[in-house]
């Protein structure tokens, strides 16, 4: 199917529920582009194969539409969007746009927006509401809102009403349209408006430019499947697709040839890898072994889903090496009946057993989580299961969140008992204690000599250095500045709640403590 016909179909079948609700048909004041989200067409789950694209090209017509502009995305939400900007960027460089960070120099802004919870929300409109300003004394900026907002038929309704300053707004699915869509929004008069709900296909060969050159993110695979009931993700990135073994093997040698020293492997739920693979019997550990034999020397992954996470894969971890020992593996809840409502589809028990699995197999392993706290309905017995649950694992550190809920979600539609301030009063109790546990796995490194991948000139104060172990935590040093993108050793002198101070060892030294 060409982009055309996938346009046209799109076109179709989004029959937009939200539509009939709201006041007015938009459609009706859209000759150019206008294919907006639908929440009930992306919950579908087809069983239409994935495409692989490898051709993807900048049209020939719109080379050099950049030239002597200058481009500036505000990236929001996770790893996911983080590199999405990436590839982002390296379509725009392609086009001849050059980069800048600042607004005021920008002819093209974009917000890569999340909508995991209200907040992350709120601040795109609060940034919208900026950008407005800017907008009215440049004309000519090109504003666009793109990532995992756009996915929301609401949001795109109330961007029509009350931001009608926008001019382009594109899903997650429609990324390497950027430059149709740039072409179509300087030639429109009305809000370019492209969100394809459903997506099958995975558009291998984009370019990339990529933050810095130690660390690069690498997908394995999109999507997510598992619609654990409070989360939007399901909705906003489509239907769980892997990406080809050949081809994830071939970014990581190419990185690895680059001098990259690290890898995050990306995906919403990473142990599902390959399921959705035909005829192939490949899964994440698999994938792991073969990554491992890459000479790069840190390989990390996230997120993992318990659920998935088999034994093999643990026994792959087991080897090290390369592999590093941190494991970020959300619980949401420690009891076992909101688990259940959540349909995070394991129970505390089963959780507990995992770890202690991966606790055997790699008994220095750090293990880090996400909690959601004040679920719809959560007692206050619940909640202390949290919380024992969070003691028992003894977590290095966790995300901890309040619920929030997200329209077209079961949760959402669900009555709620717990008030706010009880609600804020669990978080407080429970930072606290991820407070507490931090500090007690910082100060266990006192003293010890650990390897750190040096990012660069600590934020703080450019005389420090600052990276992180292998554990990923984050400690800040004196050393010489050639040590930027190496892997050194540090001795702890000073561990606080969130990171650590040391020492540069030499070689000679370090030969003598070991
Ligand atoms: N795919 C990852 C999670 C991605 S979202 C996983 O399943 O592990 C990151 C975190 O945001 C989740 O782990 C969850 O803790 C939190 N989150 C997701 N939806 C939320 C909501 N509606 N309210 C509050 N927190 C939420
Ligand atoms: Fe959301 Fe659950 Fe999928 Fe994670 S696994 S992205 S929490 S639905
Ligand atoms: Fe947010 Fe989308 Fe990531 S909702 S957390 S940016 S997948």
């Amino acid at each position: 199917m060409n982009e055309k016909q996938r346009l046209e179909s799109q076109n179709v079948q989004t029959e937009n529920p939200a539509d009939k609700k709201s006041e007015k048909d938009y459609s009706k004041y859209f000759q150019g582009v206008y294919v907006p989200p639908s929440l009930q067409d992306a919950k579908k789950r087809g069983k239409e194969e994935v495409q692989y694209h490898k051709d993807f090209a900048i049209p020939d017509e719109f080379r050099g539409m950049g030239e002597g502009r200058k481009f500036l995305i505000r990236t929001y939400g996770c790893q996911m969007n983080e590199h999405d900007t990436e590839v982002m960027a390296g379509i725009f460089m392609a086009l001849g746009y050059t980069h800048t960070e600042n607004v005021e120099d920008a002819n093209v802004i974009l917000l890569n927006t999340c909508a995991i919870r209200e907040n992350a929300e709120n601040k795109v409109f609060g940034e919208l509401g900026h950008l407005k300003a800017l907008k009215r004394e440049k004309p000519d900026l090109l504003l666009g809102v793109c990532g995992c907002m756009s996915q929301e038929e609401s949001v795109v309704n109330r961007i029509l009403q009350k931001h009608p300053f926008v001019d382009m707004i594109f899903g997650t699915h429609n990324i390497h349209r950027l430059p149709n869509l740039l072409n179509e929004a300087y030639l429109s008069k009305e809000m370019v408006i492209e969100v394809w709900s459903k997506e099958g296909d995975v558009i291998e060969n984009l370019p990339k430019v990529r933050k810095g050159n130690t660390k690069a993110w690498v997908n394995i695979m999109y999507g997510c499947d598992k619609f654990c009931t409070y989360c939007i993700v399901p909705y906003t990135r489509g239907k769980e697709r892997s990406r080809r073994l050949e081809d994830i093997i071939q970014e990581v040698r190419h990185l690895a040839a680059q001098g990259y020293k690290e890898v995050t492997l990306l995906g919403q739920n990473v142990n599902a890898y390959g399921k959705d693979l035909e005829n192939i019997k490949y899964g994440l550990g698999d994938l792991m072994e073969e990554i491992s034999k890459i000479d790069i020397p840190r390989i990390r992954f996230t997120t993992s889903h318990p659920r998935d996470f088999d034994d093999h894969l643990i026994e792959i971890l087991a080897k090290g090496g390369n592999l590093m020992d941190h494991i970020h593996l959300p619980v949401q809840s420690g009891s076992t009946d909101v688990l259940k409502i959540m349909a995070r589809k394991y129970s505390r028990e089963q959780y507990l057993e995992l770890v202690s699995k991966i606790k055997t197999a790699i008994p220095n392993v750090s293990l880090t989580t996400d909690i959601i706290v004040g679920y719809p309905n959560e007692t206050d017995e619940q909640f202390e299961e949290t919380m024992s649950l969070y003691r028992e694992v003894g977590f290095d550190t966790a995300y901890t969140y309040i619920y929030s809920p997200r329209e077209g979600t079961p949760a959402a539609k669900m009555e709620d008992n717990v008030p706010m301030e009880v609600k804020k009063e669990r978080l407080q109790r429970l930072n606290s204690l991820v407070n507490e546990m931090s500090a007690q796995k910082m100060l266990a490194l006192q003293g010890q000599i650990v390897e750190v991948l040096v990012e660069g000139e600590s934020k703080k104060n450019p005389d420090v250095l600052a990276g992180y172990t292998t554990k990923n935590k984050l400690v800040n040093f004196r050393g010489p500045k050639s040590v930027i993108g190496q892997i050194v050793k540090v001795k702890i002198t000073d561990a606080k709640t969130w990171s650590l101070n040391g020492e540069m060892v030499t070689e000679a030294e370090s030969v003598e403590v070991i």
